[in-house]
């Protein structure tokens, strides 16, 4: 029986994860179980910035956004030396299993620590929604409500200037964000990299549009592309519609986290703790088809996720 574990936050920071720790925290004592909370991300593990945690320790964090444990990316962490540091703290303070909330790299992370006989157990936490064991990351439904508020006030200046505004969304490599924001928007052109795209064509459309009354347009851009700026300015030269760019940037970070951020970060965060009171590690829990499941870390790595190309396709089938 596992007596005491760990809890980290790692990589960028998502709402809700708050709501992880606190479920961990509290599963954790409800089972008999001490519990730690480490500071910034694997650093905290390696420097000893641990703290023990008690039921207080969570009060009135559910609804906040960042992680009151701070997170961090910690290059030492990634050398054989870092990973005996925090093997040999967990051992000092009999820290047999361990939380990371966090994305791929904090699960590459995790496995490693995990082979040198820490019970590792990762929680997907990232805005991106890109990790492929899991259909769902604690964070994105909060960043994806955040950007399609800021792209709702940015409509109205559009439409009161006849302009096109495109819009930068987060989203690291994948277009989950952009694609959903663009749908929840009524994007006329959502732009991702899963999907090819032309400009020429996209400027056509929208003089095609415009001639059928059309006056303003909304262009979603995911991060992964980039250059908002130029294709803000390459839409204006090839359609004669002014157009601004506008990067949404990390205010899609912050926020007090959505009602399900909050609820499927407790059920992942509650079961994470199950499986380590049954003495089971090296694993990354996610959600499939509305259920919680559990795959060995090297697997939940190895997968790949399916990007929402019939979304993406009906989003712009029907923005005329
Ligand atoms: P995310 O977890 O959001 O993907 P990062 O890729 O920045 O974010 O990873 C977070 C942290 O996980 C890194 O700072 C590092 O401490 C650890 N990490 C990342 N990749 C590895 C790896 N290959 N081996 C061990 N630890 C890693
Ligand atoms: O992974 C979450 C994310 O916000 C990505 O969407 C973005 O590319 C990246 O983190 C930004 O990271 P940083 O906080 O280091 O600027």
């Amino acid at each position: 029986m596992i007596k005491k574990i760990g809890v980290l936050t790692s990589g960028g920071d998502a709402p809700g994860m708050n709501a992880a720790v606190r479920a961990v925290v509290r599963a954790a004592i409800s089972k008999g179980m001490e519990v730690y909370g480490v500071r910034r991300g694997y650093n905290g593990l390696i420097n000893g910035d641990i703290m023990k945690m008690d039921e207080r320790s969570v009060t009135d964090i559910i609804h906040q956004g960042g992680t009151v444990l701070y997170t961090a990316r910690c290059l030492e962490f990634k050398t054989k030396e870092g990973i005996e540091k925090a093997k040999a703290k967990c051992d000092e303070l009999g820290i047999e299993g361990l939380v990371v909330i966090g994305g791929d790299g904090s699960f590459r992370g995790a496995a490693d620590l995990s082979a040198m006989g820490v019970l590792c157990v990762g929680l997907p936490g990232t805005i991106d929604n890109d990790i492929s064991c899991t259909d769902y990351t604690i964070g994105f439904d909060t960043a994806m409500n955040t950007a399609m508020e800021l792209v709702d006030k940015l409509r109205d200046t559009s439409q009161s200037h006849d302009r096109i505004s495109v819009v930068e969304v987060m989203g690291r490599g994948a277009g989950h964000i952009a694609v959903n924001t663009g749908i929840a928007c009524g994007a006329t052109d959502i732009i991702t990299k899963e999907v090819p795209y032309d400009l020429d064509r996209i400027a056509a459309t929208m003089l095609e549009k415009k001639a059928r009354g059309k006056q303003n347009f909304v262009v979603i851009v995911a991060e992964g592309i980039g250059h908002s700026q130029e294709i803000a300015a390459e839409l204006e030269k090839k359609t004669g519609i002014e157009a601004r760019a506008t990067i949404l940037g990390h205010v899609q970070r912050g926020g007090n986290p959505t009602v399900r951020d909050r609820v499927e970060a407790t059920r992942m965060g509650y079961y994470a703790v199950e499986l380590l009171e049954k003495g089971i590690g090296n694993r990354v829990v996610g959600i499939k088809d509305s259920k919680i499941v559990d795959y060995d870390i090297q697997e939940a790595l190895s997968m790949k996720k399916p990007y929402e190309v019939d979304l993406h396709r009906i989003a712009e089938e029907i923005a005329f």
